[in-house]
């Protein structure tokens, strides 16, 4: 049973920390995440923050076999979150890429990567040849949001994948309009570069009983597309 957290419950020191994830994009970013990694998981699994747990579960129905051979890259890993639900279902050698050395930090502290990269995503004219056709699996959680990932990085999610891997990522339901991330990944399916395989709904921040800077009960899907 799912606990509601009250919005006077909420200690104030808390409250400035969530206050912190108002306003930022890509040109702070890295100074946005070094600032709030150390409680950054302490204000997002309060709002009720699901996505890690959610791509996890999906990745492990989608391996069940071989769960223990797949090589999974987590792209902007963060904190390190899906890379503990993945190790807790069996997934063995995990790498993360994250642009701030402050939540690489709190991932390296979990023990459960095998290699983390401080790098920016977004660049595929430049991404390292090292990544290329390499993973059985991408799970991207919390990136493809305002002010993070674009387009863009669903090119480096394909180059990154082995033919027949797994890219395993969630946004907003409304920032596939907004954002045109359903238009990227649509024309991803008719050029015949991937295809659907899972997709999941549920509700982010929803474990507040209000609506507190930015966190307040939202619509999210995750989805599994199949490198073809
Ligand atoms: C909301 S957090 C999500 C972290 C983690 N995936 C999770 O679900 O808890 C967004 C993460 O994306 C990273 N990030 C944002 N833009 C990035 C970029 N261009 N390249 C690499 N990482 C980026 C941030 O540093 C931050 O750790």
């Amino acid at each position: 049973m799912q606990k509601t957290v009250k919005l006077e419950e909420i200690p104030d020191d808390l409250k400035l920390e969530m206050l912190k994830h108002n306003h930022y994009d890509q040109s702070n970013i890295v100074e946005h995440y070094n600032e709030a990694a150390e409680k950054y998981e302490q204000v997002y699994l309060t709002a009720g923050y699901h996505d890690p747990e959610k791509c996890a579960e999906v990745a492990r129905d989608l391996f069940r076999e071989e769960i223990s051979t797949a090589l999974v890259l987590d792209m902007g890993c963060g904190t390190g979150l899906c890379g503990k639900y993945l190790t807790d279902f069996g997934f063995t050698h995990i790498d993360g890429i994250d642009a701030s050395s402050g939540m690489l930090e709190q991932a390296k502290s979990k023990n459960v990567y095998n290699e983390l990269i401080e790098m920016f995503l977004g660049k595929p004219e430049t991404y390292p040849a090292k990544f290329h056709n390499k993973y059985d699996v991408i799970t991207a959680t919390g990136i493809l949001a305002e002010g993070h990932l674009d387009c863009t990085v669903f090119e480096e999610m394909l180059m990154s994948l082995k033919k027949g891997g797994y890219a395993i990522f969630t946004t907003r339901t409304m920032y596939l309009t907004q954002y045109k991330y359903g238009e990227k990944i649509q024309a991803l399916v008719d050029e015949g570069r991937w295809e659907l395989v899972r997709e999941v709904v549920f509700d982010r921040y929803d474990q507040l009983d209000g609506e507190f800077g930015r966190f307040k009960k939202v619509e999210v899907r995750a989805f599994a597309y199949k490198k073809l």
